[in-house]
C-alpha cells in the first residue's frame, strides 16, 4: 500500500502545455534519483492506434491508465498527460489511486489555438476534424483539481516552480 506511486495528472485543453510540462517534471524528479514512468495521452494513442474520442471512449481510455498504474510496481512517481475531459473519469482515477494530485492546466482556448503546435486546431476549425476538445467537443471544467495552472504568458521553469511547491508541501518531495 505505501509503495503505490505517487501520480501527477496534468489534464487540460489540447495545446495547453500537458506534455512538455509532464517531461520537464519528470527530469526533474529523475534528478532527485525518484523511479518515474510517463503516460501520455498522444503517444499512446499512436502506440495503440485507438482513435475513439467519444465520451465513452475518452472515459475509457483515461480509466484504462487508471488501471495500467495500478499495476505498476516500484516505482515513485506517475506522470500522465491527457486531455481528461470528463469529471466522471477524474473522479474515478481520485477514488481509485492512493495518492493522486491533479493539475489543471487552465490555459485558456484562444492560447491554446493561437499555439496550435499539431494544426488540429485549424483542422477542427475547418470541420475536417470532428469532436475536437474545445471546439465541437466539451472540456468539463474540473471542480477540484489539486493545483490549477495557467501557463499564458509563465515560463516552463515558474510552473515546475509552483508543482514542486505544492508537492513540498504534500510531503512527496523534500
Ligand atoms: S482524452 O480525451 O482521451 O483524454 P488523449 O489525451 O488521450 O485524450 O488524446 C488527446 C490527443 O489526441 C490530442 O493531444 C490530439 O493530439 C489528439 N486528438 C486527435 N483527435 C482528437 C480529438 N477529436 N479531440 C482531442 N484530441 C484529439
Amino acid at each position: 500500500m505505501n509503495n503505490t506511486p505517487k501520480v501527477i495528472w496534468f489534464i487540460g485543453l489540447s495545446g495547453a502545455g500537458k506534455s512538455h510540462l509532464s517531461d520537464l517534471l519528470a527530469q526533474a524528479l529523475k534528478v532527485k534519483a525518484f523511479k518515474v514512468e510517463r503516460i501520455d495521452g498522444d503517444l499512446r494513442r499512436k502506440t495503440k492506434k485507438n482513435s475513439d474520442f467519444s465520451k465513452v471512449g475518452r472515459i475509457n481510455n483515461n480509466l484504462e491508465i487508471t488501471d495500467e498504474i495500478k499495476e505498476l510496481k516500484d516505482v515513485d512517481f506517475v506522470i500522465v498527460s491527457t486531455i481528461s475531459p470528463y469529471e466522471e473519469a477524474r473522479k474515478a482515477a481520485r477514488e481509485r489511486l492512493n495518492h493522486y494530485f491533479e493539475v489543471y492546466l487552465s490555459t485558456p482556448l484562444e492560447i491554446c489555438e493561437e499555439r496550435d503546435p499539431k494544426g488540429l486546431y485549424k483542422q477542427a476549425r475547418s470541420g475536417a476534424l470532428k469532436n475536437f476538445t474545445g471546439i465541437d467537443d466539451p472540456f468539463e471544467v474540473p471542480l477540484n483539481p489539486d493545483l490549477s495552472l495557467s501557463t499564458e504568458g509563465v515560463s516552463p521553469e515558474s510552473c515546475i516552480a509552483e508543482i514542486q511547491k505544492q508537492l513540498q508541501a504534500k510531503k512527496w518531495i523534500d
